[in-house]
């Protein structure tokens, strides 16, 4: 795993953004896995300034959203549908038939859509590069704690904590959503490469626990250590808790001097 930290929010965008662009400059047709949330907010404001004056081309890459409320259909302000029109797609060259994100106005057979949900990410290749932001509780995508490691896409539960984070990005006396699709653990470890974005203290503790400590349901980001190809970045407020930040520069340091590939 690799442990980049970075000053604040701004920086953890930009990082970001550069890995996310040379992957789609390297391939055009490269398959990204997506998330919402604010963490990535400044990733995709950076990835679009590249689009506009960089000429960064998404018209050939594939897109796959890691998760959607359930009840909330793509109109609704609060959707990640809705999140990801007005924070990046609608911005950028994305091809409109290559953008996956899953449905939040199912009522019924669930199972059978999650199912297809799968096949046509194994359809597009799998996916090469994996955004992912982490709950206060450990969680990635919605896989919240107790998550099987080897989850695929599935409707899931949310915690009443995830649901009080989520309460402030919804007008007084909406309906919250209970459950969302989500993409599973398994299905997220089969990315090929993963990037984990954290910033400000709130995310301390889970990001120790996914670092450093033990592989457990309970955190479901530290599953991200079975891993080959992790690179977590982190602002400084975030890696407050880890006890190896040392050494993790230095990692960093000798990285870029013996393996900079891996840093690309
Ligand atoms: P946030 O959400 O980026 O809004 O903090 C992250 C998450 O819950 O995965």
């Amino acid at each position: 795993m690799l442990v980049v930290l970075k000053q604040d929010a701004r920086e953890v965008g930009q990082e970001a953004a550069r890995i996310v662009s040379a992957a789609v400059r390297a391939k055009p047709s490269v398959v990204l896995g997506l998330a919402t949330g604010s963490t990535p907010l400044g990733m995709y404001e950076e990835l679009v300034s590249l689009h506009k004056k960089a000429s960064l081309d998404f018209s050939k890459a594939t897109s796959f959203n890691l998760d959607e409320y359930v009840g909330l259909g793509p109109d609704n302000p609060q959707s990640f549908h809705h999140f990801m029109q007005s924070n990046f797609f609608s911005h950028v060259n994305f091809s409109k038939d290559r953008i996956h994100i899953p449905s939040g106005d199912l009522r019924t057979n669930y199972s059978e859509y999650c199912l297809s949900y799968e096949d046509e990410i194994k359809k597009a290749g799998g996916i090469d590069l994996q955004i992912l932001g982490i709950g206060r509780n450990g969680h990635i995508g919605f896989n919240e704690p107790n998550s099987s490691l080897a989850s695929r896409t599935r409707l899931k539960e949310l915690t009443l904590e995830t649901v009080e984070d989520n309460r402030r990005f919804l007008p007084k006396g909406e309906e919250i959503p209970e459950c969302a699709i989500t993409m599973g653990i398994g299905t997220i470890l089969d990315a090929r490469r993963i990037l984990i974005l954290a910033t400000g203290k709130s995310k301390a503790a889970a990001v120790a626990k996914a670092i450093e400590g033990p592989i457990s349901s309970s955190v479901s980001a530290s599953a991200l250590q079975l891993h080959p190809d992790v690179t977590f970045i982190i602002d400084e407020d975030a890696a407050y808790a880890l006890t190896q930040r040392d050494y993790y520069r230095r990692v960093l340091e000798l990285t870029k001097k013996y393996t900079p590939e891996k840093l690309a």
